[in-house]
């Protein structure tokens, strides 16, 4: 059994008391909720408050990026050990955002999730297609070699220690979420890759969130299909109401 995780990635949103008043509300009303997990990732400034402010809840804080270096002369990064250091216990890597702003490769995403695991943090690795590529019927191409790419080299025991969000490019802060069917399928086909690069036991551990556009009205309807195991939410998880409306999603 795969236990979901809903996990709100708050973006380059929330100054520091806004952070806390956001967290200490998750706080006050997810304190009870076991049957799933959940995560918040708040900008790099405001780890520590958040972090504080969710002493003794059961809601855990990731990063939204990390460096693939430890420690070093590298000006201006952070590295997954001072993540840990810092209170976090996953980090989001290789959002489409940062994809295609950033530049960020395969390659690049990949030495992230080797560092992360090094650290003994939990790798979010984000996968999608764009909409371009959907029409053009690229969408499982570009799913296999993110994927792949992501996880090369890397042994089935660290396999199973990442957590993978599909996330349609298209489908990001537009309003418009895949359908179902359209979700089941891309997570279906992507446990089949994680199968094939680990083992049948570890794929069918495999945690597969989708994330664009996720809602109170929408999340029942995706979290009942049978590869989908949780949410990544960007601007529903801003709302103390809507997240915790995400989180008791239809059981
Ligand atoms: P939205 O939920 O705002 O579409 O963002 C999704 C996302 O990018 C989460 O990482």
């Amino acid at each position: 059994m795969r236990k979901p995780l809903i996990a709100g990635n708050w973006k380059l949103h929330k100054t520091l008391s806004e952070s806390r008043a956001l967290a200490a509300g998750l706080a006050d009303n997810l304190s009870d909720v076991t049957d799933v997990d959940i995560l918040v990732a708040p900008v790099f400034t405001a780890i520590s408050t958040v972090v504080d402010a969710l002493q003794g809840s059961p809601i855990a804080v990731a990063a939204q990026n990390c460096y693939p270096q430890q420690t070093g002369a590298y000006t201006g990064e952070v590295s997954p050990l001072l993540l840990q250091d810092a209170g976090c216990s996953a980090v989001i890597i290789g959002h489409s955002e940062r994809r295609q702003l950033l530049n960020e490769t395969n390659t690049l995403i990949n030495q992230k999730v080797r560092t992360c695991l090094d650290a003994g943090l939990t790798p979010i690795l984000c996968i999608g297609e764009t909409l371009e590529q959907r029409n053009n019927d690229e969408m499982l191409e570009v799913l296999a070699d993110q994927v792949t790419g992501g996880l090369i080299d890397l042994t089935p025991e660290q396999i199973q220690r990442v957590v993978i969000a599909y996330e349609p490019v298209w489908a990001i802060g537009t309003g418009v979420t895949a359908t179902d069917d359209q979700a089941q399928d891309a997570h279906s086909f992507i446990r089949g890759m994680i199968q094939g690069l680990s083992n049948q036991e570890i794929a069918a551990g495999c945690r597969i969130l989708y994330g664009g556009s996720v809602k109170p009205d929408n999340v029942d309807g995706l979290l009942a299909q049978d590869d989908i195991d949780g949410a990544l939410v960007g601007g529903a998880s801003l709302k103390v109401e809507d997240f915790i409306r995400i989180v008791h999603f239809k059981r």
